[in-house]
């Protein structure tokens, strides 16, 4: 249970409880009345389409090249090999599991006033099954209610919110789980973990009416981000645009499908050399003008890309020690707090990262204690940049292991370092396209399953995997087909070598603004998370949830999470390797 540590001052709940008491009262009501009416109604609203905009779309400017647009690229996701009756099955199956409300079409393109606006929205904290107090070990319930930029409440649902609890003086927080009531109304659970005054934060990230638009894109505009390659014989030098589906009937392509896994990748035909010369592969660019004026409105930094939602009343609440005897209150006291009871997978306590559930977390703060770790191990980290952020802090923090110089580009990879004393040996590579990294030669251009397949693995055997952010932009079948891949290879792995421990680590959250929404934006990484985690449901790998070790932590959210949070991750991976 919770830390035992009792905070000096306790901050009163109600300033000035006359003034607060009427707002908090009426909108518990509220929602109550809300909650009760709407629960049952589960409203599916059409994904939405915008047909003006593809007139827009057809007009726009590279940085490098003219990259091909889509007019239609539903074909997008179904290239590669046909997926097999079962896989179409888990892929519907997950597919539905991600389906996110959007707003009501007969309200697009919805205009700024209509949409979700954080500044005039609220939320109120909960009485605890009647009462206003708090034990470690209850779960505190918070109501949120949106509203538009005109002030007048929201009467659906899709809005992107994180909710976070906290006590900076302890550094504690703790990641809330937010449930969509589909009619303007959200709640976000925490569970109680710690003595002390307990801060509610609720942001903003998306509108509902933003979401609609990151979803269309995402759907149908794959090729806003491009890359290239570079063929070359001799002086002869030809640089052509590569995706994981170019328009067909455009021109001639060369299909760099891979034999193995059929992971679809192709290029434009270079004009006069062969497709077997190609030399290297990076990311191309990023298209512009994907949006019209109008919806460019849903992301404006400050206004409604994650900003935060005030509370109408207190905004923390102090938490008593855990009850002696716990009796089980019955249902009906509260809302919906006890239909769902919410287990993260853990929280921050002194800045240190406490993981819940399985195994018990280790502080590792000096090297001879990493080292004692991972000797005689191999480790091998695949994927992003957020895989070799791992490479980086180890190879830091342990002066014994020896970067080894294989003359890789910088930031690239592949990497390996050595530390021959105590038999340590670390390896990066990248995950196979799409990558948006510049210039990774043609030859180490491999895909995750394929190495999985060449490892022998075995109890030295440490298996690394962070495969996220770079997918963001392609629809989620292209997700689930890559990772479909990868467990049939980490599948054979465990079966021919059992007891190779494999990590996954899972994307996080990260800074935005309007660019970095159509191209990254959290909400992507979001949906890639629940696909990840469902994939690997069942099977002997172990997972660093860096989402909520992002969301939990004070720090900014930032694609490369820094330092503080990358020990946590890298000290939950060493506590799994050394339990
Ligand atoms: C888009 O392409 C797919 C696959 O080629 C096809 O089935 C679909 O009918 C097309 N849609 C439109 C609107 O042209
Ligand atoms: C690309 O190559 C793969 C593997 O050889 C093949 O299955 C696929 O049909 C090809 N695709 C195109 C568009 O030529
Ligand atoms: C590691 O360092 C932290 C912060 O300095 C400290 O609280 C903790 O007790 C240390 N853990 C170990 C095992 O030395
Ligand atoms: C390193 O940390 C371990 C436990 O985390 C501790 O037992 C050991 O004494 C520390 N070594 C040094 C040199 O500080
Ligand atoms: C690709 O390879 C060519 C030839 O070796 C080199 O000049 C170029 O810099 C490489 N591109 C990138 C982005 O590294």
């Amino acid at each position: 249970m919770g830390p035992d540590h009792r905070r000096p001052e306790e901050v009163t709940m109600c300033r000035n409880p006359s003034k607060y008491a009427l707002v908090f009262l009426s909108l518990a009501l509220f929602g109550l009345i809300f909650l009760l009416g709407n629960i049952r109604t589960v409203e599916k609203w059409n994904c939405n389409r915008i047909s003006t905009l593809d007139q827009l779309q057809r007009t726009f400017q590279t940085s490098f090249v003219h990259a091909p647009t889509f007019h239609n690229s539903s074909f997008c996701a179904h290239m590669g090999q046909k997926p097999s009756p079962e896989e179409k099955l888990e892929e519907r199956y997950l597919l539905d599991s991600i389906a996110w409300p959007g707003p009501p079409t007969s309200s697009n393109p919805a205009p700024l006033r209509l949409t979700s606006d954080p500044v005039h929205s609220l939320f109120a904290i909960l009485p605890n099954k009647g009462r206003k107090e708090w034990c470690v070990g209850d779960q505190l319930e918070v109501l949120v209610q949106m509203h538009d930029f005109q002030g007048r409440p929201k009467h659906y649902g899709g809005d992107f919110l994180l909710a976070r609890l906290h006590t900076p003086e302890l550094g504690a927080g703790v990641a809330g789980k937010v449930l969509d009531h589909r009619n303007g109304f959200y709640s976000a659970l925490f569970p109680l973990l710690w003595e002390g005054s307990v801060q509610v934060e609720i942001t903003m990230v998306h509108s509902s009416e933003a979401i609609a638009v990151l979803k269309r894109l995402r759907e149908k505009r794959p090729d806003r981000v491009f890359f290239k390659s570079l063929f070359r014989v001799g002086y002869l030098v030809e640089t052509t645009v590569c995706n994981m589906c170019l328009p067909p009937d455009d021109k001639p392509l060369c299909n760099f499908t891979d034999l193995y896994t059929g992971e679809p990748w192709f290029c434009y035909k270079p004009k006069m050399l062969s497709c077997d010369t190609r030399i290297n592969h990076s990311k191309g660019g990023y298209l512009e003008h994907l949006i019209t004026n109008k919806e460019a409105l849903l992301f404006q930094s400050g206004v409604n890309i994650k900003v935060q939602i005030h509370a109408s009343g207190p905004d923390r609440v102090t938490v008593l020690p855990p009850k002696k005897d716990k009796v089980e209150v019955k249902k009906g006291g509260s809302v919906k707090s006890d239909a769902v009871k919410v287990v993260p997978s853990g929280y921050y306590y002194g800045d240190s990262w406490r993981q819940l559930g399985g195994v018990k977390m280790h502080q590792f703060n000096n090297s001879s204690a990493v080292t004692q770790c991972l000797k005689d191990k191999m480790i091998y980290l695949y994927g992003d940049s957020t895989a070799r952020q791992w490479f980086e802090y180890l190879v830091t923090f342990l002066p014994e292991l020896k970067e080894f110089d294989l003359h890789s580009p910088k930031n690239v990879g592949p990497y390996m370092a050595v530390d021959n004393a105590h038999n340590i040996l670390l390896n990066y590579r990248c995950h196979g396209p799409p990558i948006r990294f510049t210039g990774v030669t043609s030859s180490e251009l491999r895909y995750v399953s394929n190495e999985l397949d060449g490892l022998a693995g075995g109890p030295n055997t440490v298996v690394v995997l962070s495969i996220w952010s770079h997918f963001s932009t392609f629809p989620v079948e292209v997700y689930i087909r890559r990772l479909r891949h990868i467990r049939r290879a980490l599948a054979q792995l465990l079966d021919r070598a059992p007891g190779t421990l494999v990590v996954i680590r899972s994307a996080n959250l990260q800074v935005l603004d309007q660019q970095v929404s159509l191209f990254n934006s959290d909400w992507y990484s979001l949906q890639l998370n629940k696909v990840l985690r469902a994939m690997f449901k069942g099977m002997s790998v172990l997972v660093v949830d860096a989402w909520q070790m992002t969301s939990a932590h004070h720090l900014p959210h930032a694609l490369h999470p820094p330092q503080a949070i990358i020990k946590n991750m890298v000290d939950l991976l060493l506590s799994y390797i050394c339990p």
